[in-house]
């Protein structure tokens, strides 16, 4: 497994004059000595799930495969993980067994398709919440219940929850539903590699036993190395900089598809984790180079605000382009090139273009996009939140934000006691 960046586009940030900075910041989340230090539980999921968890979460999965699809209900950080690895990672064409996605928003018509399409199959639903309180997956929840004959629904309903609070803890335990906990010291962004995350991922028939390999990799070497070769001390370092010096908009450029929805795990993570207080990098994404014909004008000529930090692939198959007889496209030249390298010959380009145009930009370079980098690029990320969150002096894990859409929301709706 490696990954690595590469800053050749970012080197006037001056960014390892933050070395200390980070540090400091690295030894407050492994002393648990930082704000919102009672949330650090996800530091040591990858080294502490062992392979009885990981079994016993396989073999849950596995009986929901029994059933036709899975419908996974969540949202925020009970969501974005599973839908991260599940379509950075499954062929979109392919024939793998369906995962369907619902709670995650309140628009009727989806809601009214999906019930429709599920009605008169035998679907298995895993309900995630750690709350177990929030409207958006409740709402999709109780619709989809009711589709379940009583008679199945122990063996087709699984609940992801808290081990004692909330209405579905309560649910699973009036209904003898199976269950796997979420644990109190894990907030919903940093669940991926919890059963929040690994079992949707395990249903979809995904290696979870991969993924937790390369985040426990991932984990051992941003442990034992406070220099500035420590991939998330240099990731924080430089989101920090560039932030200090007017760049207050980071873009993930993925040139992958199937990585759109990692980018969304990701600003989830950063936005959630570093938007208070006044402060915070604004995460933002695109896909590339599918954007460079929509975004890519505001990129290179927009307001110098931005930054951007761009996932590449090293390895990956795919067709070669062929030759034609009648050159009328004059795209020859490209003939017997593998797609993929094109395409990363376009991201060096970009990056480049971008730069001369005033764009800070990171390079993260992973060998290729299988179970074990993507478990890597995950701890990654999430211990490079922890790092930048407390360099920019915010409590990472907390969401005081996220309480006043809702407040007003329940007033209106007339939720007994909001007025
Ligand atoms: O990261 C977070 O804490 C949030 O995104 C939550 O995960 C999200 O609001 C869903 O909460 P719950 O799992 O309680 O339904």
């Amino acid at each position: 497994m490696d990954i690595s960046f590469d800053f050749t586009y970012a080197q006037s940030l001056g960014a390892d004059k933050l070395l200390g900075e980070a540090q400091a910041a690295r030894s407050m989340l492994l002393n648990r000595s930082g704000a919102g230090s009672d949330f650090l539980g996800w530091l040591e999921l990858p080294s502490q799930t062992s392979d009885s968890d990981l079994n016993a979460i396989q073999a849950a999965a596995d009986t929901l495969r029994q059933a036709e699809l899975l419908v996974s209900i969540g949202i925020g950080g009970s969501y974005l993980g599973a839908r991260a690895a599940i379509s950075a990672l499954s062929n979109p064409f392919g024939s793998g067994f369906p995962v369907l996605f619902a709670g995650h928003q309140m628009d009727a018509r989806y809601h009214a398709e999906l019930l429709e399409y599920l009605s008169g199959r035998d679907f298995a639903i895993n309900v995630i919440s750690k709350s177990g309180t929030t409207t958006e997956p409740g709402l999709a929840f109780r619709m989809l219940w009711d589709l379940i004959p009583p008679e199945r629904r122990r063996d087709r309903v699984i609940a992801t929850t808290d081990h004692k609070k909330g209405a579905l803890r309560q649910l699973a335990d009036t209904e003898g539903l199976r269950s796997f906990i979420i644990p109190d010291d894990v907030g919903g962004r940093f669940s991926v590699l919890s059963p929040v995350g690994l079992l949707p991922i395990a249903a979809a028939g995904l290696d979870i036993k991969a993924l937790l390999q390369g985040a426990r990799e991932m984990q051992s070497r941003l442990y034992a190395d406070d220099s500035f070769q420590n991939t998330a001390i240099q990731y924080a370092c430089y989101r920090n900089a560039a932030y200090r010096q007017g760049h207050k908009i980071e873009i993930m450029a993925a040139y992958q598809q199937s990585l759109f929805y990692t980018a969304e795990w990701w600003k989830q993570l950063y936005g959630e984790s570093e938007g208070k207080g006044g402060k915070g990098i604004f995460p933002a994404a695109v896909n590339l180079s599918t954007d460079l014909h929509s975004m890519g004008q505001w990129i290179q000529d927009g307001e110098r605000t931005i930054f951007e930090t761009v996932l590449d692939i090293k390895e990956a198959d795919g067709p070669t382009i062929p030759r034609l007889a009648q050159d009328t496209d004059q795209l020859n030249y490209l003939a017997g090139r593998s797609m993929h390298s094109v395409n990363r010959t376009a991201l060096q380009a970009t990056l480049k273009a971008h730069h001369s145009g005033g764009v800070p930009g990171l390079r993260i370079e992973l060998d290729r996009l299988d179970a074990e980098h993507l478990g890597a690029l995950f701890y990654l990320f999430e211990f490079g939140c922890g790092i930048s969150a407390y360099m920019l002096g915010v409590n990472p894990f907390d969401q005081p934000g996220v309480e006043a859409y809702k407040k007003n929301m329940f007033a209106m709706l007339g939720k007994p006691g909001h007025s």
